[in-house]
């Protein structure tokens, strides 16, 4: 069971940080417990065992910064099967827009009824809450967008009718940074490394159980690497 420390060691450290009387008190007036806000425990509590099972250690700190750290601050949204948060940013053809950046909770299958009724109810929800907002694309940064991903699963496959719902845009000439095989490692197999994703060792470890499982490691052994990429549906299209 998640323990969080007691309000006078809570205060301690908050004394420690250098927080301000005033904040201490309100920090300490807005802690949750586990009987009055289960929900938000249960997922505090499915984080931390995902962290340690991934990273070996307590915390969440090691996840990316979308999911809990959005989510715990309040920022994400998870309508059905996905998630979402707000954002500003440019399009392809260099207009600046309200979007919603699209997360892709670890889950269920991503079937295409369950994102088209998630699509719909971000639609309604962002269109009733934040009105001033007019939304016009939805964005995805994802591994799941990498179209290498269809050289190797069936064209019926949700991740493949998934990745056709985006528009990708260009992998910038030097990709080195969106070169994302340590996600894609976690992501399919619940691992995290510290040394080099394609080993030799390493590859030979993995269960091949699945198409995926199977198309990463033949993937990596012929020199090749999987990149995070992005997309966008835009709304003036249909979904
Ligand atoms: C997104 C997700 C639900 C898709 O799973 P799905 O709906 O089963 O996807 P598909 O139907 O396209 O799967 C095709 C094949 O790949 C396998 N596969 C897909 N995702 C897999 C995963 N994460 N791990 C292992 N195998 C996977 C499926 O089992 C299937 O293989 P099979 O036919 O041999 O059984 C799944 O990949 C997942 O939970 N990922 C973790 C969350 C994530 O990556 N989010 C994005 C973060 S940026």
């Amino acid at each position: 069971m998640l323990k969080l420390p007691e309000d006078s060691v809570a205060l301690q450290r908050l004394h420690h940080l250098g927080v301000s009387a005033r904040d201490c008190v309100e920090t300490l007036a807005a802690r949750r417990d586990p009987h009055h806000h289960p929900e938000l425990w249960r997922q505090l509590q499915r984080c931390r065992r995902a962290h340690r099972a991934i990273h070996g250690t307590s915390g969440i700190g090691r996840f990316g910064q979308w999911c809990p750290p959005l989510r715990f601050r309040g920022a994400e949204y998870g309508l059905g099967r996905l998630a979402y948060d707000r954002g500003r940013g440019e399009l392809p053809n260099g207009d600046t827009s309200y979007l919603l950046n699209v997360h892709v909770p670890s889950g269920d299958p991503l079937t295409t009824e369950s994102c088209d009724s998630s699509f719909q109810q971000a639609l309604d929800f962002f269109g009733r809450h934040f009105p001033d907002e007019p939304v016009s694309s939805f964005v995805c940064h994802s591994w799941l967008l990498d179209p290498q991903l269809a050289e190797y699963l069936p064209a019926d496959s949700n991740i493949v009718r998934f990745q056709r719902r985006f528009e990708l845009k260009q992998l910038a000439q030097s990709a080195v940074y969106d070169v994302c095989d340590t996600d894609v490692l976690r992501y399919v197999f619940g691992k995290a490394i510290d040394g080099p994703e394609g080993s030799d060792d390493l590859l030979d470890s993995l269960p091949l159980d699945t198409t995926m499982r199977r198309a990463f490691t033949t993937h990596l052994r012929s020199g090749r690497h999987w990149y995070r990429r992005t997309g966008w549906i835009s709304l003036s299209r249909c979904l």
